[in-house]
């Protein structure tokens, strides 16, 4: 039977950022994929909760990753991590019962592939996962607009997606500066995430311009030293903080 202590720590885990908090979404895309529950062992003893899953279909990026089926395994080896998919494929409509059953705990579509996209934030509303809106670099803030008052998180691509180890587009940090000040504005709840090209030098800045979960895969599991990886991240965020 489920203990009071376990079902405590479970519902600890599958949160959002406390106002002035930032979290690390290690993404296993940079990860040992042949050694995946190593990495997510190490994710864990680094304090990360939350793990990014790319989800890529050769379609709408020049890029093949994994599907529901891995993504279930990654979850039934470690159910108390928060899963955030991002689902760069075309027709994401098709894949939303498919992730909700693999366990994962929000998923993040993109504007791009979807005309009409209250109607598939609705749908995966239904299957109780939250829900992610993200656009690419080109793509303007006025495309979103319209959703920002029924979505969970924005995830403003700071490189053009499809591939990991790229070099962070500045405009796109402009971008996030102007999110914030328009969720301010307007009272928005949504959380803001960067992904792409994060590293010691750019999370500062990300977190400066007003983002609260930092996707880094690259910066993560370089030289396998994960631990040392993540604790530098939080560093350079910290000591931009206190200055
Ligand atoms: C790019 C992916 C990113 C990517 C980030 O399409 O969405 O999550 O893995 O990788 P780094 O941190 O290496 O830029
Ligand atoms: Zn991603």
């Amino acid at each position: 039977m489920e203990t009071a202590h376990r079902r405590k720590r479970r519902t600890r885990s599958f949160r959002f950022p406390a106002p002035g908090e930032v979290i690390i979404a290690p993404s296993l895309l940079a990860a040992n994929f042949a050694e995946l529950k190593q990495d997510l062992r190490r994710i864990r003893r680094a304090r990360c909760e939350w793990v990014h899953l790319d989800i890529m279909d050769g379609h709408f990026v020049p890029n093949l990753t994994f599907g529901p089926c891995v993504a279930e395994a990654i979850h039934r080896a470690m159910p108390n991590m928060f899963f955030d998919a991002h689902l760069m494929v075309e027709s994401p409509e098709a894949y939303i019962n498919p992730f909700a059953k693999a366990g994962v705990k929000l998923l993040t579509i993109h504007q791009e592939c979807c005309p009409e996209i209250g109607r598939v934030i609705k749908a995966i509303k239904k299957t109780g996962l939250r829900v992610g809106v993200s656009i690419k670099p080109k793509t303007a803030l006025a495309k979103i607009e319209s959703v920002l008052d029924r979505i969970d998180l924005v995830l403003i691509m700071t490189v053009d997606p499809g591939f990991g180890g790229q070099a962070l587009i500045p405009p796109t940090l402009s971008k996030v500066r102007r999110l914030n000040l328009m969720r301010k504005a307007k009272g928005h709840r949504f959380v803001i995430q960067v992904d792409g090209g994060i590293d010691q030098s750019t999370a500062p800045l990300a977190v400066a311009a007003g983002a609260e979960v930092l996707v880094a895969g690259t910066a993560v599991f370089e030289n396998g030293r994960v631990t040392e990886n993540i604790q530098a991240l939080r560093n350079s965020i910290s000591a931009a903080l206190s200055t």
